[in-house]
C-alpha cells in the first residue's frame, strides 16, 4: 500500500468549512486523511503500492500477465489510470483496464482476476485500488458531508493460479451484487456525455455537479442492511461458518457503519481491524490498504480465513472469503 505523505487533520478542514473534529470523529471514526501534493498523480500512488506487491511476491513485472485497477477517480477521462500505471512499471504489452465499481470496485476487480485465472486465460494478475479523491471535493460547507470523508491512497495484491493440492490458500468465494435504481444517491452529475452540446459547462460547474452527491443517511441505511447480507451470503457460498472467520475487512467508509456491521453478526472488536483513522474512506483503495496493514501488524497470518465487504455507489456491494 501507498499513501501521500501530507497528513490532513479534521482541524485543518475545520478552517476551510463548517465542521469540527469532535464532529467528524464522532460521525465517522476519521482523525485525518492523506492528500497528493502538487507533482503526484493517481498512478504514482498505484505505481508505489505494485512496486511493493511485486518485492513482496518476489516477482518482476514481466511476471505478470494483467493489471487490474479498480477506481472511482480515474487520472483522467479516458483511458483512465492504468495505463499510465503501465507505462511507469515499464510493463511491456501485458493488458490491463480500469475497472469501474466505486467502493466495492477492489472486490469487483477479484472477481474478474479470479475468472481470468480459473478459466486458464491468465496466471497471475496484479489488482490495484488507487483513489486520489482530494481533487474532487467541494471544501467548502456545502460540500463538507463527503469532504471530510474522503482520501487517497493505494493497495495491490497479486494473484496467481495454484496448483499445490497441499496449499489450500486462496479465493474461497467472491460474491458481488449492483442495484442500479440508487445510483443517483452518490454520484457525480458532470461531466456528462449525454450533456449536448458540451459535457462540462460553466453552468454546471457553478451548479457544482462536477463535485459528488451524497445522500448520506440512505447510504448508511443501505450500507449496514446489504453488507451483512452479502457476507452472509459469501460465507455460506464457502461453506464457511461465521466462527470460523478469524479475521473480518470492512471497506473503510465510515467506523459507524462497520460497528453496526460487526454488531449485527456479533462479531467482537479483535476480529476485525480499521485505518479510516488515520486514512479516511479511500474507496476501492481501502481494502488492499487495509490487508497491507493487517499483514505487516501480524493481525493477518497465513492460512487464516479473511473475509473482505464493500458497499458503495451504484449501489454496488461484495463480498469475499479468502485463505490466506
Ligand atoms: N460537519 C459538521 N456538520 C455536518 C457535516 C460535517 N462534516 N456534514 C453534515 N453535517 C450536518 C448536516 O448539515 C446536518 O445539519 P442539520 O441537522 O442542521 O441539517 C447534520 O450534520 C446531520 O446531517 P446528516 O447527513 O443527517 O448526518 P449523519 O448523521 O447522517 O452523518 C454522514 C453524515 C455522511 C457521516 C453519514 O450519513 C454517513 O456516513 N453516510 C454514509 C456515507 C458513506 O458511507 N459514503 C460512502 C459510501 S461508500
Amino acid at each position: 500500500m501507498y499513501v501521500p505523505e501530507r497528513v490532513v487533520t479534521n482541524d485543518e478542514l475545520g478552517a476551510l468549512m463548517d465542521t469540527s473534529d469532535e464532529w467528524i470523529q464522532q460521525r465517522t471514526g476519521i482523525r485525518e486523511r492523506r492528500y497528493i501534493e502538487p507533482g503526484q498523480m493517481p498512478a504514482d500512488l498505484a505505481q508505489a503500492a505494485c512496486e511493493q506487491a511485486l518485492e513482496a511476491a518476489g516477482l518482476e513485472v514481466d511476471d505478470l500477465d494483467f493489471i487490474l485497477l479498480a477506481t472511482l477517480s480515474s487520472q483522467h477521462e479516458f483511458p483512465g489510470t492504468s495505463f499510465f500505471l503501465h507505462e511507469q512499471l515499464n510493463a511491456g504489452n501485458i493488458p490491463c483496464l480500469d475497472l469501474r465499481a466505486q467502493c466495492s470496485g477492489f472486490i469487483y476487480a477479484l472477481n474478474f482476476a479470479d475468472g481470468l485465472i480459473q478459466s486458464g486465460k491468465s496466471r497471475r494478475v496484479m489488482v490495484v485500488g488507487c483513489e486520489v479523491q482530494s481533487t474532487g471535493i467541494d471544501r467548502t460547507t456545502e460540500g463538507r458531508d463527503v469532504a471530510v470523508i474522503f482520501g487517497d491512497g493505494a493497495g495491490a495484491v497479486i494473484l496467481e493460479a495454484n496448483e499445490d493440492e497441499n496449499d489450500s490458500a486462496g479465493i474461497l468465494d467472491i460474491t458481488v451484487h449492483s442495484e442500479g435504481k440508487h445510483a443517483r444517491r452518490l454520484w457525480i452529475e458532470a461531466p456528462s456525455s449525454g450533456h449536448i452540446p458540451c459535457r462540462l459547462t460553466q453552468e454546471m460547474v457553478e451548479k457544482k455537479l462536477h463535485f459528488p452527491y451524497m445522500d448520506g443517511r440512505y447510504v448508511f441505511k443501505h450500507a449496514v442492511t446489504r453488507m451483512p447480507e452479502v457476507l452472509k451470503e459469501s460465507l455460506a457460498a464457502a461453506s464457511i461458518k461465521i466462527d470460523d472467520v478469524d479475521l473480518f475487512l470492512f471497506h473503510q467508509a465510515n467506523l459507524r457503519i462497520n460497528e453496526f456491521v460487526a454488531q449485527k453478526l456479533e462479531i467482537d472488536d479483535d476480529r476485525t481491524f480499521s485505518n479510516i483513522e488515520r486514512f479516511g474512506n479511500c474507496s476501492a483503495a481501502s481494502i488492499p490498504m487495509l490487508l497491507a496493514e493487517a499483514e505487516r501488524n501480524g493481525k493477518l497470518k497465513a492460512g487464516q480465513i479473511v473475509t473482505l465487504t464493500a458497499f458503495g455507489s451504484g449501489f454496488t456491494w461484495g463480498s469475499a472469503v479468502l485463505r490466506w
